[in-house]
């Protein structure tokens, strides 16, 4: 039998500290760091984030390894995102992969967040975990990207469509910030919609191309709609907060929905993923169901723990891509811009 490959995965693109080790395809712990510094001030603020880093990364990795009940000595390659995201985020998880690569001698392996998000999907941790087939459709949707990714194998990807302005987290986080919530206010959302009428206030769709995706026309028309309403009514948020919630969502996840049905009539492909940090949404988990069911979709919704930032996720690519002996050497940098496809 071959010996078991095990890789300590490390994430810290935006403002979560994350570490985690594999053995194989089978996730042994995932510890994620969340900065709850940034709620206050509306989004991440990024010297923030570069220090919490700084602080977090060694404790975090360290418990990483503790669950995983393995010692550093037993690590085949160290995983570490390279990006995209914060420049100075970034960099602290860059230059702490390479250094225990170098102090433990074992192979460096960079890792892209976007094509992790969707490798994530890999990951087998139980018979039950559903691993897609080639070739199949990827919405990666989070708080930095949305985009419809045609996926061929581990490695080779096609975009297919993207937005043109704001990603769909930051419609909801910036949604969410008209009404008064904190950040990140996507899982606010989502939890306030449950209670609401998802056709109270209907909300003008956004119109671009075929696959293409448009949140900033939306967030405007919302900010307009509730500072009219506000004119009228003071308490017009706090007296309807479900309503404007789950009209907000269904909104977004009504795009979402007829992006990828979009993208099944020009591809023909029926296997659909889901990815990042808006998959945890339960509308948008529920309507997949429900076109599987209805339209013969065969869906891939990801476990919640790999849905927003974590580093199981880069342990998982960073297994895969150990399978083809794809090593990075230490001249390996960080780069804040990077495509899916790169
Ligand atoms: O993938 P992620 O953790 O970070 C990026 O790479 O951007 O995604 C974070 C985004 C945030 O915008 C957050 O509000 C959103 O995911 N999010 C949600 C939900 N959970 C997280 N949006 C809607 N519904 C949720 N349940
Ligand atoms: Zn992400």
């Amino acid at each position: 039998m071959e010996k078991s490959v095990y890789i300590l995965g490390i994430e810290s693109s935006c403002d979560d500290t994350s570490a985690s080790v594999i053995c194989d395809n089978k996730i042994l712990s995932n510890v994620v760091a969340n900065q709850e510094v940034h709620s206050k001030y509306g989004g991440v603020v990024p010297e923030l984030a570069s220090r919490a880093h700084q602080q977090n990364i060694v404790p975090v990795v360290q418990q990483a390894i503790e669950q995983a009940n393995i010692h550093k000595k037993d690590l085949t390659a160290i995983a570490f995102t390279k990006g995209p995201g914060l420049m100075g985020s970034l960099l602290v998880g860059t230059s702490f992969a390479k250094s225990l690569a170098l102090g433990l001698q074992i192979p460096l392996i960079d890792v892209n967040h976007m094509q992790a998000h969707i490798l994530a999907h890999f990951i087998k941790d139980d018979e039950e975990s559903k691993i897609p087939s080639f070739p199949f459709i990827c919405l990666t949707i989070s708080g930095g990207h949305t985009q419809i990714v045609k996926v061929t194998n581990h490695f080779e990807m096609e975009i297919l469509g993207e937005t043109i302005d704001d990603a769909v987290g930051e419609a909801f986080d910036k949604s969410a910030k008209i009404l008064g919530l904190p950040y990140p206010g996507g899982p606010l959302i989502d939890k306030y919609a449950q209670l609401g009428n998802p056709k109270a206030f209907p909300f003008t769709k956004p119109k671009v191309g075929d696959l293409d995706f448009s949140f900033s026309g939306l967030k405007t028309g919302i900010l307009y709609f509730i500072q009219k309403q506000q004119r009228i009514n003071p308490n017009f948020v706090k007296e309807n907060l479900h309503d404007i919630c789950a009209s907000i969502q269904y909104t977004i996840v009504e795009i979402l929905m007829e992006k990828l049905k979009n993208a099944v009539k020009k591809t023909g492909i029926k296997h659909i993923a889901i990815a990042g940090g808006v998959s945890a949404n339960s509308d948008i988990r529920k309507r997949l169901l429900t076109a599987e069911k209805h339209l013969g979709w065969k869906t891939y919704i990801p476990k919640f723990e790999y849905t927003t930032d974590n580093a199981a996720m880069i342990a998982i690519a960073g297994y895969l891509k150990y399978l083809n002996d794809d090593y990075a050497d230490v001249s390996v940098t960080a780069k804040a811009r990077l495509k899916v496809t790169e």
